[in-house]
């Protein structure tokens, strides 16, 4: 029998009890549901609704229940549509009528408000505590491969010499935009709906702050219509697990891209790799392609989630239902990325050689000779087109713009002298771009240092927030 069957007089369709049940999905919360309905069943007694004895008695059946599940002996049957109700009625099972005071007060769609906060709040530490191990990675690989020099790109042509270091900590800053974003999240996941009952808020005289306390809670919702209906804070983690993805499929990219012969920047670990059944040769980079891959069913999921609560009137819809299952795997698929990235980049390898040639070639030093000529006083664009005369000079002649004599420099301009060697040298080139966030060993350095202190930060914000 159902808990709410007193207004019907027919059963259920066994459709439309596997249709609308959600227990396949949000028996994944059974936790929270608990805790929530202790600190409820606490507060129901402490304000005199219920006896302590009851109480006593619903939380030693909840706590009971907790380990049925924990030891995996519980069953979930469709019939109970969802884990508020699964839980109820075992309660009501177990510990008799007395079980039945435990939803005073309550409704459940203040109650599954309750639960995704709480869930959601734990799974923004757990993938925050990976963005952390990743971002640390990243730190380790600069640091570890502090003076490779790589062409730096726009366009996909080489552009300018950069620090292998320098490319990767832009990666660190992505991240560290992800994990702000998923902290204003959290701030505003942290707010106590219940006591908002089914919209319009409970007639009991609950303490709705004893309960944020019990639960670690830092706000109470403001108005209970928006507190049974608001489903932002999912939204804003899909949105930031969205971005997110997309910093972490661009990194992918470019690991497969510099993993191909062509580049052949990196060398991609045979752990993090795997072989073709038909092709004896090949080394594909699947798990790299798997997480660019997966950025599209995040996104899917923010989308998913928006076109739910777009033209939903207040309050409470059955439509909000649809929100936790798209959530767990936003959630699962965030974490494993991070968790694949973070081994293809601490087992790759880096060849140095490789990727010094290639910021030797390609004329990444023709902004060097145009900035020596403006150094020597020649007007920026007239240097940018000495420059450019010169390059065209070297493609036709098959040779880099180091291999030109002196002669042949000065007949494209008679400022030019015998440093202009130095001032071509990629390293130098490096060296000069010692503006804050350039390139320079030493502002790179700098970067990491800086980076290490921020990680100490986020660290420290992870274990309060736990
Ligand atoms: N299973 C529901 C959900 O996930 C719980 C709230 C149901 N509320 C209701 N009035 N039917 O949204």
């Amino acid at each position: 029998m159902k808990l709410w069957s007193g207004r019907f007089t027919k059963s259920t369709d066994s459709f439309v009890d596997e249709f609308n049940a959600s227990i396949s999905v949000d028996k994944y919360l059974y936790r929270q549901d608990i805790s929530g309905s202790i600190a409820h069943t606490k507060m129901l007694a402490k304000c005199g609704i219920i006896t302590d004895k009851e109480a006593a008695r619903i939380v030693d059946g909840l706590e009971a229940i907790l380990r049925e599940i924990e030891d995996g002996v519980f069953e979930f049957d469709v019939s109970d549509e969802d884990i508020h109700m699964s839980i109820e009625m075992a309660l009501i099972e177990k510990v008799g009528s007395v079980g039945g005071k435990l939803h005073t007060a309550r409704s459940r769609n203040d109650q599954v408000a309750l639960d995704t906060r709480m869930f959601l709040k734990d799974a923004i530490i757990d993938v925050g505590t990976e963005i952390v191990a990743l971002q640390s990675e990243l730190i380790n690989l600069a640091q570890r491969e502090m003076g490779v020099i790589m062409p730096g790109y726009t366009h996909l042509q080489r552009a300018q010499p950069i620090l292998f270091s320098h490319h990767m900590m832009a990666y660190f800053w992505m991240l560290r935009r992800d994990f702000t974003r998923l902290k204003g999240c959290f701030k505003r996941t942290d707010v106590m709906p219940l006591g908002s009952a089914a919209l319009a808020g409970t007639t009991y005289p609950i303490d709705m702050e004893y309960v944020a306390r019990e639960l670690g809670f830092k706000k109470i919702s403001n108005n209970s219509l928006d507190a049974v209906s608001d489903r932002d804070f999912v939204i804003e983690f899909q949105a930031a697990a969205s971005i997110l993805m997309m910093h972490l499929s661009r990194l992918t990219e470019e690991l497969i891209i510099w993993s191909s012969a062509e580049f052949s920047f990196i060398e991609l670990d045979d752990a993090y790799t795997t072989g073709s059944s038909i092709m004896p040769q090949k080394k594909n980079a699947d798990v790299a392609e798997l997480i660019r891959g997966k950025t599209g069913r995040v996104y899917g999921n923010l989308i998913q989630l928006l076109t739910i609560m777009k033209g939903l009137p207040l309050a409470y819809n059955k439509d909000m239902q649809e929100d936790k299952e798209s959530l767990l795997d936003s959630i699962e698929t965030v974490k494993n990325c991070l968790i694949g990235i973070k081994g293809t980049i601490s087992t790759m390898k880096v060849n140095s050689e490789i990727m010094g040639q290639a910021a030797e070639g390609g004329f990444t030093n023709s902004t060097e000779l145009a900035d020596y000529l403006v150094g020597k006083g020649t007007p920026f664009r007239d240097a940018h087109r000495i420059a450019g005369n010169m390059v065209r000079k070297a493609i036709e002649e098959g040779c880099w713009l180091s291999d030109f004599s002196l002669e042949e420099f000065k007949a494209e301009s008679p400022v030019i002298e015998d440093d202009v060697y130095d001032a071509l040298n990629i390293e130098n080139a490096v060296k000069r771009r010692s503006i804050r966030g350039g390139t320079a060993p030493e502002r790179v350095k700098e970067q990491t240092e800086k980076a290490v202190k921020l990680l100490e930060k986020e660290q420290r914000w992870l274990e309060e927030s736990s």
